[in-house]
């Protein structure tokens, strides 16, 4: 059946964003910043005020992008370039449920998920989904849901890949604080044998429940790792009529989950409407309420409502993930950018950057715009990053001495997750000296002259010294949050998938389809063939060919 491509209506405008007023005028300011070379640090000394007209606070997060390379110019510029996009009608029509993943032709409505409003058609599956989920918490929690031999469930494996992995495993390991004491969550996605066989070496079967979280039940790493799960089962003496009580589901496609043995009252519905990497606050989400109860759960999505909110109504200039999307924008197509760092100062937020490099990347790395015309600007950039402090021990030199120019998002919590105040205190120290050392670095006089002041020979000061210079310049925004609750966790995952939404905007892009992942998916099937065949292969490449041999059993 052919996909049919319908137009999107909001955007007024049918020439690329390239060819908008507002990019023409940004052009124009960048040939004169690139004569001026303005630096971010005398922005401030220039405007004693520009913390206060940089930075802003929605839903309990405060943002300042005031150590950026923009002037109030360029922000204005920047801002009418999203008017000029159509940025505010593409808000109204994902809010609206139009079907803005138009190669899909579906809605995108993430934002149901988290509503407290019992009125449309999706909020009311939405509800009665929540409503069901809290039924299967409170099972577990009273010991009620047991095992094969009688003893209730202690240990829980969400067994799903991408969305239906990245989005769960993040927020419980974010959420340590809030774990429940009956119960531990566990995460298994590769198809790699060693992750499942990893995970079940200290788990008891009888006492183990899977959740097999696949939104289409089709997914190679989960089917497989669903049926090694089976097995451990059935070898531990579960007999086939006791397996429905160590398997749950989270799909759209019920019928292959039932195939596959999972009762049906077990089975939690997906709906298309949602895409799988913004689906945590599904059912996909089972392991979350499982691990934190539903109560704080329940406070995840409020904390994403109210920037559901914010994104809504707050006008383009004072609107977080609108301009978080125009600065990523400016910097990847007039600066040059081709990363983007993420680093969480917060042991508990590691596995963030690793969810936003699938909701971000798999958003944003496309080259045809909604129309099917060709993308003539820089798609999303590479997102990267991991947990400081320990970053500045690793690949921070390249941060502040490298020849690219890495944006960076550093994530600060003002209140710690564990007592020891002044541990922490130490973490947000290094956190704010690292923006501050990214944009001001130091120069070769100032560096000379300290060299000199140690009594270094002139030749010495001068081979020395160029090693020392730090260029600065470097800009970078800082998330503020006062506590890592699920709320503000929840605030802060739905900034991103904004901001994301709000870029996929400006490229013209679709945000939620994902057709560059399905190539590699489908030669697999006939190398799986090549490698499990007798003879030798000829078929492909001489480089796959010879891999293949190699690796043949
Ligand atoms: O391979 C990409 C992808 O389709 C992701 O978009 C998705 O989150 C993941 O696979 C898992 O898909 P499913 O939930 O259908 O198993």
């Amino acid at each position: 059946m052919g996909i049919r491509v319908s137009q999107p209506a909001y955007i007024p405008i049918a020439d690329a964003l390239s060819t908008t007023p507002a990019w023409q005028a940004l052009q124009s300011a960048l040939h004169h910043l690139k004569i001026a070379k303005p630096r971010i640090a005398n922005y401030f000394s220039q405007h004693p005020d520009r913390f206060e007209k940089f930075s802003l606070s929605a839903a309990g997060i405060l943002l300042d992008y005031s150590k950026n390379q923009i002037s109030e110019e360029i922000r204005t510029l920047l801002i009418q370039l999203a008017e000029q996009a159509g940025m505010q009608q593409a808000i109204a029509a994902m809010f609206n449920g139009e079907l803005i993943n138009n190669s899909e032709q579906r809605a995108a409505l993430h934002v149901s998920l988290r509503s407290p409003h019992k009125v449309t058609v999706c909020e009311q599956v939405v509800h009665a989904t929540l409503n069901q989920m809290e039924t299967f918490v409170q099972q577990l929690s009273s010991g009620e849901r047991q095992g094969f031999d009688g003893k209730p469930i202690k240990d829980v494996i969400n067994i799903g890949i991408g969305g239906s992995d990245l989005g769960p495993a993040m927020s419980y390991q974010s959420l340590a604080p809030f774990h429940v004491e009956h119960l531990r969550c566990h995460f298994v996605s590769n198809v790699d044998p060693a992750h499942l066989a990893s995970t079940l070496q200290t788990l008891n079967p009888a006492t183990t429940l899977f959740v097999i979280a696949s939104k289409t039940f089709t997914t190679l790493e989960t089917n497989l790792n669903a049926q090694a799960a089976r097995a451990w089962l059935i070898s531990a003496g579960c007999v086939e009529q006791n397996l429905a009580r160590h398997f749950a589901a989270v799909t759209t496609n019920t019928e292959l989950a039932v195939a596959f043995g999972i009762a049906p009252a077990n089975i939690f519905p997906m709906w298309n409407w949602v895409g799988g990497r913004y689906s945590l606050w599904s059912a996909i989400g089972l392991p979350i309420a499982l691990g934190v109860g539903m109560e704080n759960f329940r406070a995840l999505l409020r904390g994403a409502h109210a920037m559901d909110e914010h994104f809504h109504n707050a006008p383009l200039a004072h609107n977080m993930p609108v301009l978080m999307a125009l600065l990523s924008l400016w910097y990847c197509n007039f600066l040059g950018a081709e990363s983007q760092a993420i680093l969480p100062y917060a042991q508990n937020l590691h596995l963030f950057p690793a969810f936003l490099q699938q909701l971000d990347m798999e958003s944003l790395g496309k080259q045809a715009r909604k129309d099917g015309t060709s993308l003539d600007i820089t798609s999303g950039s590479i997102v990267w990053g991991s947990a400081g402090t320990n970053g500045q021990h690793s690949f921070h030199q390249l941060l502040h001495q490298g020849t690219h120019l890495i944006p960076t998002d550093f994530i600060a919590v003002v209140e710690s997750a564990t007592d020891n105040g002044q541990q922490h205190q130490h973490l947000l120290a290094n956190c704010f000296a690292q923006s501050q050392a990214l944009m001001d670095g130091t120069t070769l006089e100032s560096e000379t002259a300290q060299l000199r002041m140690q009594g270094l020979s002139e030749q010495e000061v001068a081979t020395l010294a160029p090693h020392k210079v730090i260029p600065g310049n470097r800009p970078s925004n800082t998330l503020l949050l006062k506590k890592l609750t699920p709320e503000s966790l929840g605030a802060l995952i739905a900034l991103y998938e904004h901001k994301v939404y709000a870029q996929s905007v400006l490229l013209q892009i679709n945000a939620f389809d994902q057709w560059g992942v399905q190539l590699g998916k489908d030669l697999s099937v006939n190398i799986y063939k090549a490698l499990t065949a007798v003879e030798q292969c000829t078929a492909f490449d001489a480089s796959t060919n010879a891999l293949i041999n190699l690796a043949r059993v």
